[in-house]
């Protein structure tokens, strides 16, 4: 039995899981700093490791609480070390290197994204091989996995992430940010109607741009009088229908376009067995139920983890910890970040 602590601190959640194998991740804790980003609209980085600083240690020890066991009896340290902010990664690789030096432990640098595309296994196994869609505020990509750690990039986003396209539009129409859970909630007032068809922007077959959207919408809010563009500033504040419907007409441009290149992607790989899922975006049910409609006229489910594996956690990171170490996949005290 190997029990693994994984910890991420990648962006904006301080978070510490441990897994146990033959068993499964038996704690997942978490702090998230969205309270502290919300006035500006977005992750600031400086803010961000500093908070990480603050909450690391006794995240770390609610998860092995949680665990009930003490840090002696952890075999693995499982950390993220790439990609993210340089600042808030170096928080979490200090402590975990500080840690496993005092516990004489193993230490393992695991690939955030990695974590994200292995998160469906956490309470589900997938077949191999399998599609798997990953979508978050910093991140929009396909891959192609063959089997734990054996992966290829197929489609990535030339620009920005959906999320991020989400917390854009969301803040053109003073959403604070993470603008995608509210856009979703406003969307299902209008019956996720596209009342003003934004562009569905195409790079190729399975390659992604979100940037183009954000733009697209903010002049069709200029074309109907909402927004000035001197001052910056939303002018239909007060009127509910209309941001519900730039939120719903958003919601399925995004749909639209991850349904595109999810039905390319079956074309092309035709072996695929099934299809997940997964990073923050992926919590929206509208978006899983177009895709899973896509996925059953190819004869294979679309998999997704529950909502608290679809964001960023560190059971993803202790889960990817685990295969690693049974391939005896060590890093040693140069491990460095990005
Ligand atoms: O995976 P995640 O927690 O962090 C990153 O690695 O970026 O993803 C956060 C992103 C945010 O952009 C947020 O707006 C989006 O996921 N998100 C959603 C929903 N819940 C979170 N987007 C659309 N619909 C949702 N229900
Ligand atoms: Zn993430």
């Amino acid at each position: 039995m190997t029990i693994i602590l994984g910890i991420e601190t990648s962006c904006d959640e301080t978070a510490a899981a441990v897994y146990k194998t033959d068993v499964g991740i038996i704690s997942n804790d978490l702090y998230s700093q969205v309270e502290l980003h919300k006035q500006f609209g977005g992750v600031v980085p400086e803010i961000a490791s500093r908070s990480h600083l603050d909450k690391i240690g006794s995240i770390t020890q609610l998860a092995l609480d949680h665990a009930n066991l003490p840090l002696s009896d952890i075999d693995v340290v499982a950390v993220t070390n790439k990609p993210g902010l340089p600042g808030s990664l170096l928080v979490g690789l200090c402590f975990a290197k500080a840690i496993a030096w005092a516990q004489h432990k193993k230490i393992i640098g695991i690939n955030h994204l990695e974590g994200h595309i292995f998160s469906s296994f956490i309470e589900q196994t997938p077949p191999f091989p399998h599609v798997c869609l990953a979508a978050s505020g910093g991140h929009t990509s396909l891959y192609y996995v063959k089997d734990y750690g054996d992966y290829e990039c197929i489609g990535y986003t030339v620009d920005d992430a959906a999320g991020e396209a989400f917390d854009k539009v969301a803040k053109l129409i003073n959403i604070p940010y993470p603008g995608g859970p509210i856009i979703e909630k406003m969307a299902a007032n209008v019956g996720f109607k596209d009342f003003f068809n934004y562009p569905r922007a195409h790079v190729d077959k399975l390659n992604f741009s979100f940037s183009g959207l954000k733009t697209a919408v903010l002049y069709d809010l200029v074309k109907r009088n909402a927004y000035d563009m001197a001052t910056k500033t939303f002018l239909f504040p007060q009127d509910q229908q209309f941001k519900e419907q730039v939120a719903s007409s958003l919601l399925v441009c995004i749909a639209d376009i991850f349904n595109d290149r999810l039905r390319n992607t079956l074309e092309l790989y035709t072996e695929a067995q099934a299809v997940t899922f997964v990073g923050g975006v992926a919590c929206n049910r509208y978006i899983r139920e177009v895709l899973t409609r896509t996925c059953n006229r190819y004869g294979i489910p679309l998999i997704t983890p529950s909502g608290r594996y679809c964001t960023d956690n560190a059971a993803m990171i202790a889960f990817v910890g685990h295969y690693k170490a049974s391939h005896g996949l060590f890093d040693d005290y140069t491990l460095d970040i990005l």
